[in-house]
């Protein structure tokens, strides 16, 4: 709305534009993004069940935030660095290789 209002532009054009790209969000996210591969060169590699691991890790299924605001996390498609997969960002770090072992070290540093 206040957008809207300073920049005079309907709020359904606002609505548009934030919808559409994925780096906005219409509700609040977590202090640190996770992020979790899933085009299919790390679904091959075993992302699904990285994605499993950072769910029960954080408690929270994609596309969620924890309750104290620490994490939100994400499934993406390719993050362009396949070579490394099963790949999962938090914040501006990439992770390759992750093995659903190393999902609990890899979050408790940002904990
Ligand atoms: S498919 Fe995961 S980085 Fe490309």
């Amino acid at each position: 709305q206040e957008i809207s209002e300073r920049l005079k532009i309907p709020r359904s054009r606002i609505y548009r534009i934030a919808s559409f790209y994925e780096a906005m969000s219409l509700r609040p996210i977590g202090k640190h993004k996770v992020s979790v591969c899933m085009g299919t060169a790390c679904q091959v590699r075993g992302s699904g069940m990285i994605l499993d691991r950072t769910e029960s890790k954080l408690k929270i299924k994609q596309g969620g935030t924890t309750p104290d605001m620490r994490f939100t996390l994400k499934r993406v498609n390719c993050l362009g660095c396949c070579a490394i997969g099963p790949v999962m960002v938090v914040d501006d770090d990439y992770h390759g290789r992750v093995t659903s072992d190393r999902v609990e070290r890899i979050i408790k540093k940002y904990d």
